[in-house]
């Protein structure tokens, strides 16, 4: 079966061809990061306008590269939910568009099924087993979900307040990094960074508590900036090398906040494997404690490329023909959703 999947929930116009025999054929993503950068932060009817501008070519492209043309397609999947309305209309409603013309069944996905289903665009011999345990670290979601099949996601633990992504993105806006702070934090932090240099508070460090909270950890970021004398808006008076510290210091509370409630799930539920996705899931700190934890204790991790671990249409075009080869269909009259829990699916 060959899909092809759409992806515009929030900055990233994606579009991906998958198929079940030959795995993904060609994943394009065209950010929008340079749009939105001069706000500091994601404006959703830019956004809209962007999808639109870019829903053609940037599907036209995936086709070439997957070297098939439209005939070819056995189904169509875009993202309906969670996300910018605006946003998601535009590649729902191509998608649904190019269906009905071409005649083929349509198929909605959820975001976060998307990314928890997006180490399945790894090679056969590094699936996942289920059950297993799925943290979600993204800009706008921070969960754990128990696995259980494709489908079946229980919801364990998420944010109170803001994703882990968000957080980071507001650390960088303060200290006057580039936009997106995620990864602004993260090469500045790869730089030699101290991790221990300022010690910042980790959210709910309760062992039976498995949600997340980042705003305390962003306040005490405040107070610490505003301690030194260097204010909003005069960031760039903080020398290079404390501006480091205070970025490694700050990701290394995401890090170890992150870790803490992953492992403290795993241990709940006697699960042995771990997935880890979402923009966030591309952080080297991250990546590379969870491999270190896991490997002493014996559980199996894995973490999709850096580039599906972002918003990719490769993702969705999987889950999507998961649930097409299940035989769903979906109608035409399906709308988009802003908020939708994954477990309620
Ligand atoms: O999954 P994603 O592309 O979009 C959402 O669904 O939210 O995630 C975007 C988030 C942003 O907050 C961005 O700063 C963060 O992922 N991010 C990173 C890195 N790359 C992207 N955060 C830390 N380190 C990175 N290397
Ligand atoms: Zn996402």
């Amino acid at each position: 079966m060959i899909v092809l999947g759409i992806e515009s929930s929030c900055d990233e116009t994606a579009a991906a061809v998958i198929d079940s025999r030959r795995g993904i054929l060609s994943s394009v993503v065209r950010s929008q990061i340079k749009d939105h950068a001069p706000y500091g932060g994601v404006i959703p009817e830019l956004a809209a306008r962007k999808h639109i501008e870019a829903i053609v070519p940037v599907t036209q492209e995936a086709l070439k590269q997957a070297n098939i043309s439209l005939n070819t397609l056995d189904g169509i999947a875009a993202t309906f939910a969670p996300g910018l309305v605006g946003a998601l209309l535009i590649g729902l409603s191509f998608a649904k568009a190019l269906a009905w013309s071409l005649k083929r069944p349509f198929v909605g996905v959820h975001h976060l099924e998307g990314h928890l289903l997006s180490p399945f665009l790894k090679p056969e011999d590094s699936h996942p087993h289920f059950p297993f345990l799925g943290l979600i670290v993204s800009g706008g979601h921070t969960s754990l979900y128990k696995v259980n099949d494709f489908g079946r996601y229980e919801l364990l633990g998420k944010t109170v307040d803001d994703a882990a992504g968000e957080a980071l993105d507001k650390a960088g806006k303060l200290l006057g990094l580039p936009y997106p702070g995620g990864i602004a934090i993260d090469r500045l932090s790869r730089e030699g960074g101290n991790p221990k240099a300022y010690d910042f508070p980790i959210g709910f460090p309760q062992r039976d508590n498995l949600n997340f909270s980042f705003s305390g950890l962003k306040t005490a970021l405040v107070y610490t900036v505003k301690k030194m004398g260097a204010i909003r808006d005069k960031e760039k008076s903080i020398p290079l090398e404390i501006k480091r510290d205070l970025c490694t210091s700050f990701q290394e509370a995401v890090v170890q906040a992150l870790i803490r409630k992953a492992f403290f799930a795993l241990e709940k539920t006697g699960l042995k494997e771990l997935v880890v996705t979402g923009g966030v899931a591309a952080n080297h700190r991250l990546r590379d404690e969870i491999e270190r934890k896991s490997k002493k204790i014996g559980i199996r991790v894995t973490i999709p490329d850096s580039k599906f671990c972002t918003d990719n249409a490769a993702m969705i075009a999987y889950a999507g023909m998961i649930r097409l080869e299940r035989g769903q269909r979906d109608p035409f009259s399906l709308n988009a959703v802003s908020r939708l829990p994954l477990e309620s699916l």
